[in-house]
């Protein structure tokens, strides 16, 4: 019987951060990774450098120094501590849009292959989970034979692709619906069952395949889901011209199990650092393949996903008068979903961005999402509560829908405001209630009245 193998993780965001804590608590020791000091730093203080729930408790239960942690979770910033410590190398770097294209930017993975692969004197699994355009995995595959001294046979990739929610990160790793692995060989698809083999005891099912399926399944996940978000909002389209129900239609299609409920929630449409970059980054590739006819959808559910923020604009100068300059409007939301702090490419402050440039000054208030909503667009307003958001405002926007804005009460906001007028781009604030307390309310793809 042999040791369990040892579990590096390089890159801590999001996806490495969670996939490191979460190997710690399966049980293994493992080493996380990144090239900046003051993230590792932190993470080494038990600290999580972004919000995502569950994540701070599960690596202060880890962390080797804290009081009462296992130990078994570690942090540096060394390449070389990294190459001699571990069995199996998850690499975890975030493959961002490139500027002013659609294609993905492969400089973060590029680097960490390059990086490890000279320091790798021992027999090592490199497995890739970061989003990459199909074809990515044979080429750093052969990266890692070319540099690595302990060569082909010793070192191998395998290709993991990963499909956590943020919000539900550390459910989303330990219970995942399903695991994915690109393998050439028995023994890459061997220790990767050892790794997983806690989840898939559980009920996650433990699909096998070659590099290039294992990278596309990822691709279609979300093209698919971005699809049905799309579907959804171009019916909401249709829906408010012809005066019905888009909440109502999603429930009545979503009870045929055939198209479920779930992701048909009409609203602003999808953002942040995942759907709306790797769907670009998929039509680019196809086109890259000679392929791209079987993407051009895409470009549509892009598009009508785009939409739906200058609508949201549309109906805000034309609940305040048809002209924006001076209105005061009051934006609920920042980040691209609630229980996060992530404002990435988030339609909320999208859409408050134009508001603004449009001349309405325009007052933000989120949660959890102030600090890089400030950072993103510092010229926007920004309030410490929702009651000191609305205060005199000509309208009022929900575009994020956390909880604590479905429990405002609308009396209470009606004695703040200029007017009471407000838009509900998400879908989940209660009508009646706001009518009730004198709110004129217009909700996306809903009556008017
Ligand atoms: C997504 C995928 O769900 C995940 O599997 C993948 O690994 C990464 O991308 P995430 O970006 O965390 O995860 O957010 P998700 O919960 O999928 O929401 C994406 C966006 O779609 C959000 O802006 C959300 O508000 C929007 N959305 C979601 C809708 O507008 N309607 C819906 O019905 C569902």
């Amino acid at each position: 019987h042999q040791a369990p193998p040892r579990i590096t993780v390089i890159g801590t965001g999001y996806l490495g951060a969670t996939h490191a804590a979460a190997m710690a608590d399966l049980g293994f020791e493992v080493l996380g990774l990144d090239v900046l000091p003051e993230k590792i730093e932190m993470l080494s203080r038990g600290e999580v450098p972004m919000y995502e729930p569950g994540l701070e408790e599960l690596l202060r239960r880890h962390v080797a120094g804290l009081e009462g942690a296992s130990g078994r979770l570690r942090f540096t910033t060394s390449y070389e501590e990294v190459a001699d410590f571990g069995d199996v190398h998850f690499v975890c770097v975030n493959t961002p849009q490139r500027h002013g294209e659609y294609a993905a930017d492969m400089s973060y993975v590029d680097t960490a292959i390059e990086s490890l692969a000279p320091l790798l004197r021992r027999r090592a699994l490199v497995v890739g989970k970061s989003t990459v355009p199909v074809g990515s995995a044979d080429r750093l595959a052969a990266r890692l034979a070319e540099l690595s001294p302990a060569g082909e046979g010793e070192v191998e990739l395998a290709w993991n692709p990963e499909f956590l929610r943020e919000g539900f990160a550390v459910d989303d790793t330990l219970h995942p619906d399903r695991i994915v692995v690109g393998v050439r060989s028995e023994r890459a698809e061997t220790l990767l069952r050892e790794v997983y083999a806690k989840p898939v005891a559980e009920g996650s099912p433990f699909v096998v395949t070659d590099f290039p399926t294992a990278e596309l399944v990822k691709a279609a996940a979300n093209s698919f889901l971005a699809t049905k978000i799309s579907f959804i909002n171009a019916m909401a389209e249709v829906c408010e011209a012809a005066d019905g129900d888009v909440v109502k239609l999603a429930e009545a299609i979503g009870h045929d199990e055939r198209i479920g409920r779930k992701f048909l929630r009409a609203g602003i449409g999808f953002g942040g650092g995942c759907l709306p970059k790797d769907l670009r980054a998929f039509m680019a590739r196809a086109g890259e393949l000679g392929a791209d006819q079987a993407l051009t959808f895409l470009r549509e559910i892009d598009s009508i996903n785009m939409r739906r923020r200058g609508h949201m604009v549309e109906l805000a100068r034309e609940a305040v008068g048809g002209g924006l300059l001076g209105k005061r409007v009051a934006v609920l939301g920042a980040t691209f979903k609630p229980d996060s702090d992530d404002v990435r490419d988030s339609p909320a402050l999208n859409v408050a961005g134009q508001l603004h440039l449009q001349g309405a000054q325009v007052t933000v208030y989120d949660p959890k999402g102030m600090e890089n909503a400030r950072r993103l667009f510092p010229t926007l307003g920004y309030a410490d509560s929702a009651l000191a958001a609305v205060r005199g405002a000509d309208v009022v926007l929900h575009l994020t829908e956390w909880r604590e804005f479905g429990e405002l009460d609308p009396a209470v906001l009606a004695d703040a405001v200029a007017e009471r007028r407000i838009l509900d781009g998400r879908n989940t604030l209660d009508a009646a209630l706001w009518r009730k307390a004198g709110w004129t309310f217009r909700a996306l793809g809903r009556p008017t009245a």
